[in-house]
């Protein structure tokens, strides 16, 4: 994608975004932007049409079979792919109908189970029931007034000695940015200590699109619940 049209879509995304936060509405906007796309990928902002490759590092050192997997805010799909084709048993959601939609469409011999969901609802019996999560830019999704509750929805999904995988901006300062994305603080990810998760390793990751601007994928296991 060209530097205007990403530009042109990060303004859209702010925009539409600010529209719906004044409504106290804070996912909304999501299904807008998937539903503006049409069906194609070069309108939504973060759709990279393969796996991130933060995932695909990780996992060059890692047996998956048969591990119950979870995909949170998947997207269009890639990731939650990636992980069923190296063995896992994946579970992926998102809160905008229209991704899993074209998630079914894109992948319509799937053994990913595609789900309509929202984190902050989910059903009691998905607590502490899964071997590994993998989060790719959903909680820099959401506004830093809400991310206790967004870590919190997370933490309590892993099972005991189960992983955690974030890939997230840093944000080195407790500010308030203008968003979206809100990148994480590390006062918000020692919540997950909370939790019982230990941080197992950091591993930085820069973004052509964005060299200027840190990020990571963050690899937490649970000791405890
Ligand atoms: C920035 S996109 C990242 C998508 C994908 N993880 C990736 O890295 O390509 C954030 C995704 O999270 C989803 N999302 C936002 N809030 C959510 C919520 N409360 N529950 C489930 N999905 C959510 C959005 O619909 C969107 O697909």
């Amino acid at each position: 994608m060209n530097e205007e049209k990403l530009n042109q879509l990060r303004q859209k995304v702010q925009n539409l975004a600010l529209d719906y936060h004044k409504k106290d509405d804070f996912t909304g906007w999501f299904e807008v932007i998937y539903t503006d796309a049409l069906g194609n990928p070069e309108e939504v902002p973060w759709a990279k049409m393969q796996p991130h490759p933060c995932l695909e590092n990780w996992l060059k050192g890692t047996d998956i079979t048969n591990k119950k997997a979870l995909v949170i805010g998947c997207g269009l799909g890639d990731d939650s792919e990636f992980l069923a084709k190296k063995g896992a048993n994946v579970t992926a959601f998102d809160i905008a109908p229209s991704s899993i939609e074209w998630c079914n469409k894109r992948f319509n011999n799937s053994s990913v189970n595609y789900l309509v969901a929202d984190l902050l609802q989910l059903d009691d019996s998905w607590k502490n029931s899964f071997d590994l999560i993998f989060e790719s830019r959903t909680i820099q999704a959401l506004p830093i007034s809400i991310r206790q509750e967004v870590i919190e929805a997370i933490a309590t999904l892993l099972k005991p000695k189960g992983t955690l995988l974030i890939v997230t901006r840093l944000r080195e300062t407790e500010d308030s940015p203008d968003g979206p994305p809100w990148g994480v603080s590390e006062r918000e990810l020692s919540q997950f200590y909370q939790y019982g998760y230990e941080e197992i390793t950091r591993i930085p990751y820069n973004d052509p699109n964005n060299p200027s601007i840190k990020q990571a994928l963050i690899e937490y296991q649970r000791n405890r619940l």
